[in-house]
């Protein structure tokens, strides 16, 4: 299965205390008026200066906050809280550590009811999928870092959400094991369909796994510009990232991210106090 998703003039203030001390309460707006629509199937990378509001909208989606104005719509509902549907993959692995590896998997599963022999089968095909078949027995400081975000994507994919959602799922990871793990993505993504809203810092990481790159402006956070990726045929055995195509769209994005951060310390320097 998979879904459309749909955000409508998301809107999101969260109460704060002003300068003016504990009891002075004022609101931030980390988000403002953010419509953004994703087909069904579809792989969106989101980008945006740090703090414009790309995890919250993420959790707004999960379903783990609510939007204080706007909605957003799964295959035309309203989201109204967490569900199956839905699964996401953090930066931090938050792996169970008293779990192994198949113990992690099946332990989503148990949330939905599945039997126990279809959860252990159903746990050693995801960690199969994601190349980790022979390490279902390990505990996670067993396992390096990007073993670890494996068992995360397994777990995640397990479900069998129709929306995944990762937040800078690759981040902590080394360029080598991030670059196959980018690939085994694109590869799981284009067998099962799903849709998915991928967040990161990474330019390039952006371009070469979205189909389309939505670029958020700095606070509140706003969709700029949502910038389409064509890169060609992916099929072919070549090295994409140093194609003309590829530095074409990096340039694009760059630039549009580098006024975002400009106008950013633009709006710093005069808020600060003189
Ligand atoms: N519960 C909260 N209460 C108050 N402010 C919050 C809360 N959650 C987030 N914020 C603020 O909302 C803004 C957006 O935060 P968010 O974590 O979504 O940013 P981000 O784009 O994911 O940043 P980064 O790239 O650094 O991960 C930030 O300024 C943050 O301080
Ligand atoms: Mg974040």
């Amino acid at each position: 299965m998979t879904a459309s998703i749909s955000f409508r003039g998301v809107t999101k203030t969260f109460p704060v205390r002003g300068s003016g001390g504990a009891r002075q309460r004022t609101e931030f707006t980390a988000l403002d008026r953010v419509d953004l629509d994703v087909a069904a199937g579809e792989f969106v990378a989101l980008v945006g200066p740090s703090g414009c509001g790309k995890s919250t909208l993420l959790d707004l989606l999960g379903g783990l906050d609510t939007p204080t104005a706007g909605e957003i719509l799964l295959n035309a509902k309203p989201v109204t809280g967490p569900g199956p549907d839905r699964s996401t993959v953090f930066q931090q692995y938050a792996l169970l550590p008293w779990r192994t590896a198949q113990g992690n998997v099946e332990f989503g599963l148990e949330s939905i009811g599945l039997p126990r022999r279809q959860r252990a089968a159903r746990a050693r095909e995801y960690l199969g999928l994601v190349g980790l078949a022979g390490f279902e027995e390990r505990y996670p400081h067993e396992l390096s870092g990007g073993m670890k975000q494996r068992v995360a994507i397994a777990r995640s994919l397990a479900y069998d959400p129709d929306v995944l959602l990762m937040d800078e799922p690759f981040a902590a990871l080394d360029a080598q094991t991030r670059e196959s793990l980018q690939d085994e993505l694109l590869r799981i993504w284009r067998r099962t369909g799903k849709t998915v809203l991928f967040i990161t810092h990474g330019i390039e990481e952006a371009v070469y796994l979205g189909g389309r790159v939505a670029v958020l402006t700095s606070r509140p956070g706003r969709v700029k510009e949502v910038v389409p990726i064509d890169l060609g045929n992916r099929a072919e055995d070549q090295d994409l990232r140093s194609s003309p195509e590829f530095a074409r769209h990096r340039h694009e994005i760059w630039s549009l991210l580098r006024d975002e951060v400009s106008r950013a310390q633009q709006l710093e320097k005069e808020a600060a106090p003189v």
